[in-house]
């Protein structure tokens, strides 16, 4: 997939697609942006008069309603397509969706579908002018997702030089894996581990600079971050594993196993979390989980992505001066 299609011809963001073709410094201006809006406070006007569909053919909680917060919170109008309940059931296709809702005026698509590339062909064929965020296609990638994810590490240890990150369960079905590691090589990570069974790891992933462990213990030992994954059922054809319950036990970030780790390594997880798969109950909601601190993240570092590029010139430049007075507004 084209991954230059999302920036213009001076390198600034036109859609987001992929964190893969991004440089150090503009994600690195994303997650700075990000603090302008993190801890909430009073709505701002960068996105007046823009008007941001979310058009989810998947499932969603975190990712739908943070961007919908998002754009809210930038006083845009927000259109939720009840993709049940849309044309789409009657066959229409997606070129013919997105033609269609262009001719309501929309300025942004968040985008979630089950096809890898369903952001990008969204982007090949929008009007000039029309923004694609892609919200998760297929396998491939989530990008907003790896940003808020960075972003709550830089919160923590912002230095990603020094750290050593271990991505743990099913690599091979997971988005959020690939963006991870490509946002992780970017920012320079020291070491970026990927841990499952053999069956969860997709050949040849060595390629993108990561290091292969099929055994939990050892690739968990000396990490700084860990950032467990869903198993995705609903990705599975055949039999990747025996059972959910050998799973847990070979590949289960318990009690027992957090106590042999670095006090301070953190615990992170995309969500939504299988209870007693990946992760055991109190382990998700524990002292070293920032879990949560992900979600509300995801609002300040979606909200930085769509005031990037929809804003104005003159709004975010007026926006960034007010910074400091939205860093310290009361939650
Ligand atoms: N992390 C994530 O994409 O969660 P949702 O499926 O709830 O949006």
């Amino acid at each position: 997939m084209n991954s230059s299609l999302q920036l213009s011809a001076d390198g600034r963001l036109r859609h987001l697609l992929t964190v893969e073709g991004l440089s150090r410094g503009l994600i690195t201006q994303i997650l700075d942006e990000a603090t302008l809006y993190t801890g909430g406070g009073r709505k701002l006007p960068l996105l007046h008069g823009k008007t941001v569909v979310n058009l989810f053919f998947e499932p969603s909680t975190r990712t739908r309603t943070t961007f919908e917060l998002a754009a809210k919170r930038l006083s845009a109008d927000v259109l939720n397509i009840q993709v049940a309940a849309s044309s789409t059931t009657k066959g229409e296709t997606l070129l013919d969706t997105l033609k269609t809702l262009e001719a309501m005026q929309v300025d942004m698509f968040v985008i979630r579908h089950e096809a890898s590339g369903a952001a990008h062909f969204f982007a090949q064929h929008a009007a000039p002018g029309v923004a694609i965020l892609n919200a998760g296609d297929g396998r491939h990638a989530h990008p907003t997702q790896a940003l808020l994810d960075m972003y709550t590490i830089r919160q923590h240890k912002p230095d990603f030089t020094a750290l050593t990150v271990a991505i743990v369960g099913d690599v091979m079905h997971s988005r959020v894996a690939r963006s991870d590691i490509h946002a992780l090589r970017i920012l320079g990570a020291k070491e970026i581990r990927v841990v499952a069974p053999r069956t969860l790891i997709p050949s040849h992933i060595e390629a993108m600079g990561v290091t292969v462990f099929n055994e939990l213990d050892a690739g968990l030992q000396g990490a700084d971050v860990i950032i467990l994954l869903r198993l995705q059922k609903e990705r599975m054809v055949g039999a990747f594993l025996p059972s959910t319950g050998e799973f847990h036990r070979d590949f289960g970030l318990t009690r027992a196993r957090l106590a042999k780790l670095s006090p301070d390594v953190l615990v992170m997880h995309p969500g939504p979390i299988n209870r007693g798969v990946e992760i055991e109950g109190e382990v998700a909601y524990g002292e070293r989980s920032v879990i949560l601190e992900q979600v509300e993240h995801g609002i300040a570092v979606r909200m930085a992505v769509m005031g990037l590029i929809l804003g104005s010139e003159e709004l975010q430049h007026e926006n960034r001066r007010q910074r400091a007075p939205m860093n310290h507004a009361p939650r």
